[in-house]
């Protein structure tokens, strides 16, 4: 049976490569893709989430535009990760798909609502402004969620955009607290992890040797973005951080982690956004997600690289 996603995201590169992972993955149904601003204003987000199903050849999943900026603060953005546009690197035509009327909001509260409780998972990528306001206006959605997989926080690689903060949770920290305190299962795929996830050498080659244009431009999409991440961490790539999220649903088995309390620090301005992760269990705060700490990231490039394969 498949497992029917929304993938809420503010592409953003690696959001893309994400959203190919899930569009080549037959275990996965693509309802459709939320756009939220973050990496780049909604404009580009929602314009990107259309292009990279046209890159897929899927003019047929619907892209929804949500929310323009955080529930309680000024958008903050990353131009100096992703580019002016979110996914710079190589030239791209405007899509021609059309963006849905709806707001995706009222999207993700319809879908739960029609489909039956349990069987839809939310998958965001971005901050979770999107997914909060949903929560917020329908309360009655919560339990129907399956699970909310999703690209946030750090633990012990801590902040990527504050020393104490990732930039995800960070950008919108109040949307964090209403999802993290919500009640539906929860799984954080955090910079821990997706550290581990580097975009080495013969991994972008493995990507161009698939010789089509799909694996050409996942290709040249990392290499724009590992000139940042290279010159920050000194590591031999860059964190591919969320096709994480999709690999989860795919293959948990290549990941393992710890089911903790994780609170959300939206007060203090030093470490606003912080994502208070009881890792070692010293509090009785009960447990509210599981959060991932190691993967086999080998395993995780030899599947993406087999399922972009499938895009051609
Ligand atoms: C997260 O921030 C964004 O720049 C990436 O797309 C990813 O979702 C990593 O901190
Ligand atoms: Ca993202």
């Amino acid at each position: 049976m498949t497992q029917k996603i929304i993938i809420d995201t503010d592409p953003g590169q690696d959001d893309a490569v994400a959203i190919l992972l899930a569009l080549a993955s037959p275990e996965l149904e693509v309802l459709g893709l939320t756009a939220v601003a973050g990496n780049v204003p909604l404009e580009f987000t929602a314009k990107n989430a259309r292009i990279v199903c046209e890159l897929a050849k899927r003019p047929d999943v619907p892209v929804f535009a949500g929310c323009d900026r955080p529930m309680a603060r000024d958008l903050v953005t990353a131009e100096h990760v992703h580019g002016k546009t979110g996914l710079d690197g190589p030239q791209m035509a405007d899509p021609t798909m059309p963006l849905q009327d709806k707001h995706a909001v009222d999207f993700i509260i319809e879908t739960l609502r029609n489909e039956a409780p349990g069987t839809v998972t939310l998958c965001p990528l971005g901050p979770l402004t999107n997914i909060a306001t949903a929560f917020q206006r329908a309360p009655d959605i919560v339990e129907r969620v399956a699970r909310i997989v999703l690209m946030g926080g750090a633990y012990f690689e801590v902040g990527n955009i504050t020393p104490a903060a990732e930039f995800n949770i960070y950008v919108d920290p109040e949307a964090a607290k209403v999802v993290f305190g919500a009640g539906a299962p929860i799984t954080v795929l955090p910079l821990d992890v997706t550290h581990k996830a580097l975009t080495t050498a013969p991994r972008v080659q493995a990507f161009r040797d698939l010789g089509t244009q799909v694996g050409l431009m996942v290709a040249a999409w990392t290499n724009f973005f590992e000139r940042f991440d290279k010159e920050k961490y000194g590591s031999a790539g860059a964190p591919l951080h969320d096709p994480c999220v999709i690999a989860w649903l795919l293959r948990p088995d290549l990941f393992t982690g710890r089911e903790v309390n994780v609170e959300i620090e939206v007060e203090s301005p030093l470490t606003r956004g912080m994502t208070v992760a009881d890792w070692w269990r010293v509090t009785d705060r009960p447990a509210n997600a599981l959060f991932i700490g190691d993967m086999d990231a080998e395993g995780f490039f030899d599947l993406l690289t087999e399922r972009l394969q499938r895009l051609s």
